[in-house]
C-alpha cells in the first residue's frame, strides 16, 4: 500500500467536448457543468501534430460563457495537440483558458514555451504521450501545475484505455509527492484516455487525481449520474491509497 500521498489534490472530473455533439457545443459544456463537472476539457488538434482536426480559439472564446454553473465558472482546461505551439498560447489564454498544457515534442525550447503560458496568465500542464519519455519533467516541474499522462495515443475519443500507464501514473505520483516533501508546490496529476467508471478507481489509486472522460460522459444517458460515478469511484480509491 502506498504510503501518504502530500501532493494529491481534491478529485476533478474533466469531460471532454471532443465527444459532444459539436453542432450543439454551447449546450453541452452549460450540460455537463450543471450535471456536476468541475472543468471542460478542450482538445485542440491541428492535423500535424495528431492526425485530427479540431476546433481554435474562436470557439473557445464561443464557449466559456456556457462554462458557467451553480458553483462557478468550470475552468477551461485547454489541451494542446498541435505543433508548432507558441503562437496559440497567448490566443487560448485570451480567449478563456484557464489552463494551457503542451506536449513537448511540440516546442523547440520547453522552458520557455512553460513560461510563455505562465506569463500569458494561465496554469500550466505538460502532457506526456505513452511512449514519450518521463524525463521530460527534470528541471521544469517547479514551472507546473499539472502532469497530465495520454491513456491513448492523442486524437481521437473513445479509444480503450492502455494498461501501461498505470506504472508510470505511481511513478509520477512518487515524483510529485517527493517534490512537494521538498517545498514544492502541489502539481496534479491528470489522466487522458479511455477513463471510464469501471476503471477510474485504478487509475486514482495509481495516483490520478484529475481526469478526463469524454466518451463516458458525452456517449451516456444521463450525465449527472456518470460524473457522480467517476467522482466517487475515483474518491473511495484515492482515499484507499492516500
Ligand atoms: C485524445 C484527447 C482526449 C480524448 C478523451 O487525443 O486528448 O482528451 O478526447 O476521450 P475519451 O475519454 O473518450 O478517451
Ligand atoms: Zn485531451
Amino acid at each position: 500500500m502506498p504510503g501518504p500521498q502530500p501532493g494529491r489534490l481534491p478529485s476533478v472530473i474533466a469531460p471532454s467536448i471532443l465527444s459532444a455533439d459539436f453542432a450543439r457545443l454551447g449546450e453541452a459544456v452549460r450540460g455537463v457543468v450543471t450535471a456536476g463537472a468541475d472543468w471542460i476539457h478542450v482538445d485542440v488538434m491541428d492535423n500535424h501534430y495528431v492526425p485530427n482536426l479540431t476546433i481554435g480559439p474562436m470557439v473557445c472564446e464561443a464557449i466559456a460563457p456556457y462554462a458557467q454553473g451553480p458553483r462557478g465558472p468550470a475552468l477551461l482546461d485547454v489541451h494542446l495537440m498541435v505543433e508548432p505551439v507558441d503562437a496559440l498560447i497567448p490566443m487560448f489564454a485570451k480567449a478563456g483558458a484557464g489552463l494551457i498544457s503542451v506536449h513537448p515534442e511540440s516546442t523547440r525550447h520547453l522552458h520557455r514555451t512553460l513560461a510563455l503560458i505562465r506569463d500569458s496568465g494561465c496554469q500550466v500542464g505538460l502532457v506526456f504521450n505513452p511512449a514519450t519519455p518521463l524525463a521530460w519533467l527534470d528541471g521544469v516541474l517547479d514551472q507546473l501545475d499539472l502532469v497530465m499522462l495520454m491513456s491513448v495515443n492523442p486524437g481521437f475519443g473513445g479509444q480503450s484505455f492502455i494498461a501501461g500507464t498505470l506504472p508510470r501514473l505511481r511513478q509520477v505520483r512518487q515524483r510529485l509527492d517527493a517534490h512537494v516533501r521538498g517545498g514544492g508546490r502541489a502539481i496534479r496529476l491528470e489522466v487522458d484516455g479511455g477513463v471510464k467508471a469501471d476503471n477510474i478507481g485504478a487509475i486514482a489509486a495509481a495516483g490520478a487525481d484529475t481526469f478526463v472522460a469524454g466518451s463516458a460522459v458525452f456517449g451516456s444517458s444521463d450525465w449527472a449520474a456518470t460524473i457522480a460515478a467517476l467522482r466517487q469511484g475515483a474518491e473511495q480509491a484515492g482515499l484507499a491509497a492516500a
